[in-house]
């Protein structure tokens, strides 16, 4: 299977989680304008990578589609509240995301703080109405409730978040530190809660944490180069937002060239953890590796 077919697969996932979304989102009654800040960052675009990521996983291992998709979406919600977060000028500062203004340029910092923190709330509304409806099962719920809290809150995406904003990096483990916290810690989670679903054992787990701790962190690295190297149309933010603000990073540390070497590795390491005894069909999962290597956006 060429890229074109792991393109297509992301892309038919992609549509199906944005469907989902949008249909979350229109229900709630909420005031207008918060509806419409959440709906402005939630459906701007974006890769949609780690709710594919969680229904690949989900489908390694046999789980129903229909099954993953909420937690997926929930997933997206997070991931949104972070990124609108992260714009704020208290934060990054940045005034284009996904292609378009900022949250907060658009609707202002207050209604921008509370988009996010309802997305945040409302993506364990979601997971938790999956048992109420009887598509999970009230232990699968808590577990994967258990889990996102962690791989996202203090000890996670929140922790890595705080060490960025406080600055204090000298070498290349301060740095790792941030960037497994602020991201891998949510893409290994995605991948776990497909493994949650489907009812994965210990092993099965653990090889999709490791995969996920290892390609999370190759996708952090390919950020730092992106924001040195990328082109602003493709990515959809402006370039250079981490030198603009004297922030250390793997290009500031190492180089782009270094940073190149290191993500192919750590990319090759993963791959290597999803071993054919442990899945059913790994192969999406190493497409998708590979795809997240490759990009320019
Ligand atoms: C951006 O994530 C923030 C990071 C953790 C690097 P993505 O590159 O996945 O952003 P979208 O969702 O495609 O906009
Ligand atoms: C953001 O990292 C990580 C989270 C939002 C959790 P960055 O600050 O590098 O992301 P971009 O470059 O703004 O997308
Ligand atoms: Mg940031
Ligand atoms: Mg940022
Ligand atoms: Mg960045």
């Amino acid at each position: 299977m060429g890229q074109g077919a792991i393109d297509l697969y992301i892309k038919e996932y992609a549509d199906q989680v944005e469907r989902q979304l949008s249909a979350y989102i229109q229900q709630l009654q909420t005031p207008a304008k918060l509806k419409d800040a959440m709906l402005y960052s939630l459906l701007a675009g974006g890769k949609r990578i780690r709710p594919v990521l969680a229904l690949a996983a989900g489908e390694a291992l046999g789980a129903k589609m229909e099954q993953v998709m909420p937690v997926a979406c929930a997933i997206e919600m997070i991931h949104t509240y972070s990124l609108i977060h992260d714009d704020l000028p208290a934060m990054d500062d940045d005034d284009y995301r996904r292609g378009k203004l900022t949250n907060h340029k658009v609707f202002g910092e207050d209604m921008a703080i509370l988009a996010g923190d309802a997305l945040l709330t409302h993506a364990f509304y979601i997971v938790a109405n999956t048992s109420r409806v009887s598509l999970l099962s009230a232990s699968t719920v808590c577990n994967i409730m258990e889990d996102m809290s962690y791989a996202t809150g203090p000890v996670g995406m929140v922790g890595g978040q705080a060490a960025d904003m406080d600055g204090n990096v000298s070498n290349i483990e301060d740095i790792e530190y941030i960037h497994q916290h602020k991201t891998s810690d949510l893409i290994a989670f995605s991948l776990r809660s497909g493994g949650h679903v489907a009812g994965a054992n210990d092993e099965q787990m653990e090889a999709l944490q490791a995969f996920g701790m290892k390609i999370g962190l190759a996708f952090q690295i390919l950020d730092d180069v992106l924001d040195v190297i990328g082109n602003e149309n493709k990515i959809g933010k402006k370039i250079n937002s981490d030198v603009d603000q004297n922030k250390i990073t793997y290009v500031s540390l190492l180089g782009v060239k270094e940073c190149q070497n290191r993500i192919e590795k750590l990319t090759n390491e993963g791959k290597a953890l999803l071993r054919p005894d442990l899945f059913q069909d790994p192969s999406k999962l190493l497409q998708l590796a590979d795809f997240l290597v490759k990009r320019d956006y």
